[in-house]
């Protein structure tokens, strides 16, 4: 049987007999009249198969449709506004290609440890589903952005020889007789591209063996990361907000109905336009004072700071100039406050916390020295990145946006693990 229509397309057939390759989402029935729920993947239409109008073996084929039977359905496309999608199939052929039993993810309520065993089933939910049509939109939308302001995408590896954002949450492994790391950015590399190209942007995936169990941590997330030189703190800023707006508006435009069908308040997502608020880290310290917060300058911001800091605002805020002692190595101090660098953190609204990080980077040969022998990083494993401040070194900045957090905030999603087709986290590797 050969198919010749696709769900998402069948406005554009209305009239006609089509045959769409589908699976049985559910299934109701009055006796007379079966109601097939049918999704391909591209969307969903109801199919409606009428006794009276069918041969017997017809009528007693869709009897037999269990959920997540799959079936070569025949009919004819109808305008039905009283549907959702605007559409319904007049059924006149049903093909079983495979008969489905004791499906266990049934209309019912499940668990979420019995959902994420059966991630490769749940995947086929209609919420999951929305998700990762989301989730494609929003990588989408980053690299219209980025290659329409004229970045150039670069591929940064994932086997290092060194760490890029601390030594703590290292994922080890052997490469052949030596030492290796699962990369925990491409900050580094992308640094080297962006002195041989200008504007850069990575997108890929990145490891961290975190043992932290939240809400926001992944081990395996994917991360875009520009770099860009000759440009400073402030003017990356400009960038971030620009950026983030784009990538929102464009899930707005293209992905209405999807946000709407998993209860998004989309009015919310339509206020997110640039610029957006700054606040100092001493700012940000003094105002969790107010809040009755008990945080010391110096210390980082864990969730429920960030969460409080946000609920200030309808739209991302950065905090920027935090203390150098809680940052990474490489970023630049403040000329006029050395004790604090030249970075940014964006908190996205409503609770989802950091989505980007990013700072100026150090450019002065000594200082990245110094900074090296601070950090304890052997400067062998370095030394290529000492030579892009040796050689024609210039100011220049970057940052990092963790893709299933954004997915998270403009999804509305209270959790991570659903951002992603198949989520890495602690202690779960399966399926
Ligand atoms: O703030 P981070 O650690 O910054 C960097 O890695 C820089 N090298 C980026 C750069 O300047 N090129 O990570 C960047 C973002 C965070 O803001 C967060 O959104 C996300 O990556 N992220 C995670 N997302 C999911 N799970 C985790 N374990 C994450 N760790 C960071
Ligand atoms: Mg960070």
């Amino acid at each position: 049987m050969n198919t010749n229509c696709v769900i998402r397309n069948v406005n554009e057939h209305v009239g006609e007999t089509v045959t769409i390759g589908a699976w049985i989402n559910n299934k109701r029935s009055s006796g007379k009249i079966q109601f097939l729920q049918l999704r391909d993947g591209t969307g969903y239409i109801q199919g409606v198969v009428v006794k009276s109008e069918v041969s017997e073996e017809i009528w007693n084929n869709a009897k037999s449709l269990t959920q997540e039977s799959s079936l070569y359905v025949t009919g004819i496309i109808r305008e039905e506004p009283r549907s959702a999608s605007g559409y319904e199939m007049t059924v006149t052929g049903v093909e079983i290609i495979h008969l489905t039993e004791n499906y266990p993810i049934t209309p019912k309520e499940h668990g979420v440890d019995f959902l994420m065993d059966h991630r490769h089933l749940w995947l086929r939910s209609m919420k999951q589903r929305a998700v990762m049509v989301i989730r494609a939109e929003i990588i989408r939308a980053v690299q219209q952005f980025f290659d329409g302001n004229g970045f150039t995408q670069v591929d940064p590896p994932i086997l290092t020889p060194s760490s890029a954002e601390g030594t703590t949450n290292l994922f080890h492994i052997k490469y052949f007789d030596e030492d290796a790391y699962l990369t925990q950015s491409g900050q580094l590399y992308m640094e080297a591209a962006a002195m041989a190209l200008g504007k850069v942007y990575s997108f890929g995936p990145t490891f961290r063996a975190e043992k932290s169990k939240t809400r926001r941590h992944l081990i395996e997330f994917w991360m875009i990361e520009p770099e860009m030189a000759f440009v400073d703190h402030e003017e990356s800023l400009r960038v971030q907000e620009k950026f983030i707006a784009h990538v929102v508006q464009s899930v707005v435009k293209n992905c209405r109905a999807e946000l709407e069908s998993i209860g998004r308040d989309v009015s919310k997502l339509e206020g997110i336009v640039a610029p957006f608020p700054r606040i100092t880290y001493d700012e940000a310290i003094e105002f969790l004072h107010g809040q009755g917060f008990d945080i010391p300058w110096g210390e980082d911001f864990g969730a429920p700071h960030e969460t409080a800091i946000a609920e200030k605002y309808n739209t991302p805020v950065f905090i920027t100039h935090y203390p150098a002692g809680i940052k990474a190595f490489y970023m630049k101090p403040d000329p006029n406050r050395p004790e604090v660098v030249l970075c940014a953190d964006m908190i996205a609204p409503e609770g989802y916390g950091e989505i980007i990080g990013g700072s100026q980077r150090i450019d002065d040969p000594e200082l990245m020295q110094q900074r090296f022998e601070e950090h304890n990083l052997s400067d062998e494993a370095y030394q290529w990145y000492l030579d892009l401040r040796k050689y024609g070194s210039v100011p220049h900045s970057g940052f990092g946006l963790g893709l299933e957090r954004t997915v998270a905030w403009i999804c509305g999603l209270d959790h991570v693990r659903e951002t992603i087709a198949f989520p890495r986290m602690l202690y779960r590797l399966y399926p």
